[in-house]
């Protein structure tokens, strides 16, 4: 039964959501185990996006959840500056073991946006102690979502995120995006199609001149843009092409890094090394919120060795490296490790994207992309109705069939928890497909 609300709707102003429709109507979480949430109405409901694709390891985790409960209880808060704990540095350690080679220094962050801002101010910091100073532009690429903090906003490449708000940073510029229905509509995986679009980014910097650029940013995956799985060669030429410019190149794995794509990263899987990773969401499986930004020891050592300030970097948060968040980390990644989850997201990898294609041919459905445990759900406009509002009437008789996906404006994303069953696979892409057939 519905519990009565006993609060207000009106004062949280809640994030890309349209608040007047929500407080209309609003759905409210309460409880969460594995794979599903339970709704304030008492249903259970099947979690097809990992939360919003970071509790990796499945909702509430006991490991995790008892790593916590001792943290908070032992010792609440350290300060960041000057001072700092044990866990902090296990924790920078454990992730140093799964990056790359040589991206082992880790600075910490709260959030997927402030990961970002840490790279692209660390990036032009490192050009500036080497006296390259004019360094301080970035190219990114068009549908790219990189945060919403100044820096990260300025290097999104998804209109409607940058609109309202003015002139941004300047001195950045964009790539196009790999997509083009004609040449790759229901590719699985990785297009053969589109490696010439890396060239690009030598057209760019012609026009910008490759000596004022600090640093190239790209999601391996774009996630939020619409799962856009990188061209065969892709990401190998554009590290080309950054090497050969001085260019520093950075992977933004918010979204593809702690198994989403069955590795530790992307980098990992596509064997393309960047010089600065960011990530976020999974590295604590979204318990306590957290980020870092790895760099590679070079820029490490050229920031703080070079220096002979006090201070190497003006740079940090109240919060980098907070006791509770890295208790969490580090029962996070001993998860992903004891119960071998990066593995298991390969081994389901294949029966994702089988069930997930069984949609083609189904109506609107104009293309369905996949990689690892993500995948998006592309509609066209037809019959008069706009492909935003397709997905958007998807997600609601999905959710109101019990199962949560992802409406993002004209695709439904998918990115279930790496624990997820092969049932649920099943039952979610089925949900989806009596969604679409309840429009006809
Ligand atoms: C690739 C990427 N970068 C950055 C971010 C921003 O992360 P946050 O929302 O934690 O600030 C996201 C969030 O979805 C993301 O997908």
């Amino acid at each position: 039964m519905k519990q009565e609300n006993t609060f207000n709707l009106d004062n949280f102003w809640i994030p890309f959501t349209g608040n007047k429709a929500f407080k209309a109507e609003p759905r409210l979480l309460v409880e969460a185990d594995g794979m599903y949430y339970t709704s304030d109405d008492d249903k259970k409901i099947l979690d097809g996006i990992a939360g919003m694709w970071c509790c990796n390891a499945g909702h509430c985790h006991p490991h995790i959840v008892k790593a916590v409960q001792d943290q908070i209880a032992t010792m609440d808060y350290a300060t960041a500056f000057n001072m700092s704990h044990p866990k902090a540095f296990e924790l920078a350690e454990k992730i140093s073991q799964l990056t790359p080679e040589g991206l082992d220094r880790i600075f910490f962050g709260n959030s997927g946006s402030e990961a970002v801002d840490t790279a692209l101010k660390v990036a032009v910091a490192y050009h500036v102690s080497r006296g390259e100073g004019q360094r301080s532009r970035f190219i990114s690429r068009e549908k790219g979502y990189h945060g919403v903090n100044v820096g990260g906003t300025s290097v999104g490449g998804i209109p409607t995120n940058r609109k309202s708000f003015g002139a941004l940073l300047s001195g950045t510029d964009h790539l196009p995006h790999t997509w083009d229905p004609k040449e790759m509509s229901f590719s699985k995986g990785q297009p053969t199609w589109g490696l010439h679009l890396a060239e690009e980014l030598e057209s760019i910097l012609t026009l910008q001149d490759a000596s004022t650029i600090a640093g190239v940013i790209i999601e391996p995956v774009i996630g939020s843009g619409g799962v856009i799985v990188p061209p065969e060669g892709y990401l190998e030429r554009i590290r080309e092409i950054c090497d050969k410019h001085g260019i520093l190149l950075i992977f933004d794995e918010v979204i593809t890094g702690f198994g989403r794509l069955g590795n530790s990263f992307a980098a990992n899987r596509f064997n393309v090394c960047p010089d600065i990773i960011t990530m976020a969401k999974g590295l604590t499986g979204a318990a306590i919120p957290m980020s870092a930004t790895a760099f590679k020891t070079e820029i490490y050592d050229e920031i703080v060795n070079s220096s002979d300030s006090v201070i190497e970097l003006f740079h940090g948060y109240t919060y980098s490296g907070h006791p509770v968040a890295a208790a969490a980390g580090l029962a996070t990644l001993e998860v992903y490790e004891n119960e071998n989850l990066f593995n298991r997201a390969l081994i389901m990898e294949p029966i994702f994207e089988e069930n997930l294609h069984s949609l083609k041919g189904e109506k609107f459905i104009i293309d369905i992309r996949n990689l690892g445990l993500m995948g998006a759900i592309h509609f066209g406009s037809e019959d008069n109705r706009s492909a935003v509002e397709v997905a958007s009437k998807v997600f609601k008789y999905c959710y109101e069939n019990d199962v949560l996906v992802r409406f993002s404006g004209e695709f439904i994303v998918l990115s279930p928890a790496l624990i997820v069953e092969e049932e649920q696979i099943k039952l979610i892409i089925e949900t989806i497909r009596q969604g679409i057939h309840s429009l006809n």
